[in-house]
């Protein structure tokens, strides 16, 4: 995979220096699909230059073959499967198989896949007991990160990663124990009985059945709602080399053990501009509340100098209608009907405020459409989840993709620690002087007065 000697390398860039006449050549490395790129390993060695990229607009920090995205046209395809296709005709754990193994797997290999997962599910019980530490009011997220932080304190027979049995063990258990471990964040929240794993049930309704069962009543629920769990998982399961799965590889690259890196991972998906955008849309409709203000918050969208943004619209790399999105949208439309709220009012309000930002040349301009997060939402609602428990199922189903990934870099020749360099604006070398500093400058003046 990193040698490059198989991919044909074309005319290379010539960089020229005008004022030394010196010229660098930059060779160029073509992938399967998608743009090539320019191979700036030797950069700084021969000209003594970095790049300058915040926000990595334009930087391939690997390469994979686990997804593709072509963001002008709206294509994600996973191992080469395109998206739609697989939440059609795949169910989760078969996706999960694809992405950790390269291939859809046989009968035979879909069987013991599920048999090992499924033995994987339960926590130690010691595990079971640090829910406790937390507060009741305790985010979900804030509860992941510590449990699954907490898994390496737990499974020291996994954290050998140049060990392949080791490696392959701590996938199975973070894709086995992270439904757990959000159930359990949820119940812990609504002070409920921990409702321990169901080995035969599937893997959505399992989780759904930790979620929502409590022990003095039966559980039964719709096969509709659990194939759209299921495929609410299959959307989720990879996105290519985004803010939380760089956070993984980036944890990865030093040798940290996988469940410190998928802990670090869920971290970086809390934030509002990456998976918590799901939350934020419905904390968006609930604020606009009718039809009659949305031109107030699209007007509100558009004002460079207000700091609202229309949640679920926009994405880095989608500049077209994000693929996952229109499944979601369908499935929105499935799920409200299986449960008779199709006159949900926040659904009637998306509908309407998407067909407005779509038409308007603000959004047209820019290439805004809907991401992933701006339905979803509203299935997970309506499904009965707290909105602050939004990021935990994203998490869930995201934990696939992030372990792939990890697996992927440590498995690489080229695996190097991730060490980006930057372009220093700060002092330069002054005399020391604390005495004049601090009456001048400091800025906690008023603390010490
Ligand atoms: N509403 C209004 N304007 C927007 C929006 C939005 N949702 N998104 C982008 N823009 C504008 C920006 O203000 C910027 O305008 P300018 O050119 O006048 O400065 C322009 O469109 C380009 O936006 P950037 O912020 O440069 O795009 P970037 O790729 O950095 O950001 C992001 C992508 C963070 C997703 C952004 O579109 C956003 O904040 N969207 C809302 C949050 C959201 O839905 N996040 C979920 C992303 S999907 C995921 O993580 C699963």
């Amino acid at each position: 995979m990193a040698d490059y000697d198989d991919n044909k390398i074309d005319t290379p860039f010539t960089l020229f220096n005008n004022e030394t006449g010196k010229s660098f050549e930059i060779p160029v490395i073509k992938g399967t699909d998608g743009p090539d790129v320019l191979d700036i390993r030797k950069l700084y060695q021969d000209t003594g230059l970095f790049t300058y990229d915040p926000g990595f607009t334009s930087t391939a920090s690997c390469d994979s073959s686990i997804t593709y995205i072509d963001g002008k046209n709206g294509i994600l395809r996973h191992r080469g499967y395109d998206i739609n296709d697989l939440a059609s005709k795949s169910d989760f754990l078969e996706v999960c198989y694809l992405l950790l193994h390269g291939d859809l797997p046989s009968s035979e290999d879909k069987r013991k896949f599920n048999e090992v997962i499924s033995t994987h599910t339960m926590l130690h019980e010691q595990l079971v007991n640090l829910y406790r530490g937390f507060r009741r009011d305790a985010h979900p997220m804030a509860i992941m990160v510590g449990v699954v932080g907490a898994l390496s304190a737990f499974y020291h027979d996994s954290t050998d990663f140049s060990d392949i049995n080791q490696r392959m063990i701590a996938c199975h258990r973070l894709i086995a124990k992270i439904p757990t471990i959000g159930a359990m964040a949820y119940k812990y929240s609504v002070g409920q009985p921990f409702v321990y794993p169901k080995n035969n049930l599937s893997y959505a309704e399992n989780f759904l059945y930790m979620t929502f069962s409590v022990p003095t009543e039966n559980f039964e629920i719709s096969p509709k709602i659990v194939k759209a769990m299921d495929r609410f998982f299959i959307l989720h399961a990879d996105h290519e080399q985004n803010a939380s799965t760089s956070t993984v590889r980036l944890a990865g690259s030093s040798g940290a053990n996988p469940f410190a890196c998928i802990a670090a991972g869920i971290a970086s998906l809390w934030g509002p501009a990456h998976g918590g955008a799901n939350e934020a849309v419905i904390k968006m409709l609930e604020e606009i509340g009718s039809v009659e203000n949305i031109p107030i918050y699209i007007k509100k969208a558009k004002d460079n100098e207000d700091p609202f943004r229309l949640m679920g619209f926009g994405h880095r790399v989608y500049k077209n209608y994000d693929p996952r999105a229109s499944v979601m949208k369908e499935s929105a439309h499935e799920v409200l009907k299986e449960l008779n709220k199709l006159d949900d009012p926040l659904f009637q309000l998306a509908l309407e405020l998407e067909k407005i930002a779509l038409n308007d040349n603000y959004f047209i301009e820019k290439k805004l459409f809907p991401n992933v997060d701006f339905y979803s939402g509203i299935i997970l609602k309506a499904l009965g989840f707290p909105t602050s428990m939004f990021t935990v199922l994203f998490a869930i189903g995201r934990t696939v993709g992030w372990i792939s990934q990890w697996k992927e870099m440590i498995e690489d020749p080229i695996n190097k620690i991730g060490r980006p360099r930057q372009l220093y604006k700060g002092h330069n070398s002054r005399e020391y002087q604390l005495e004049s500093t601090r009456e001048k400058k400091s800025i906690f003046k008023w603390l010490w007065k």
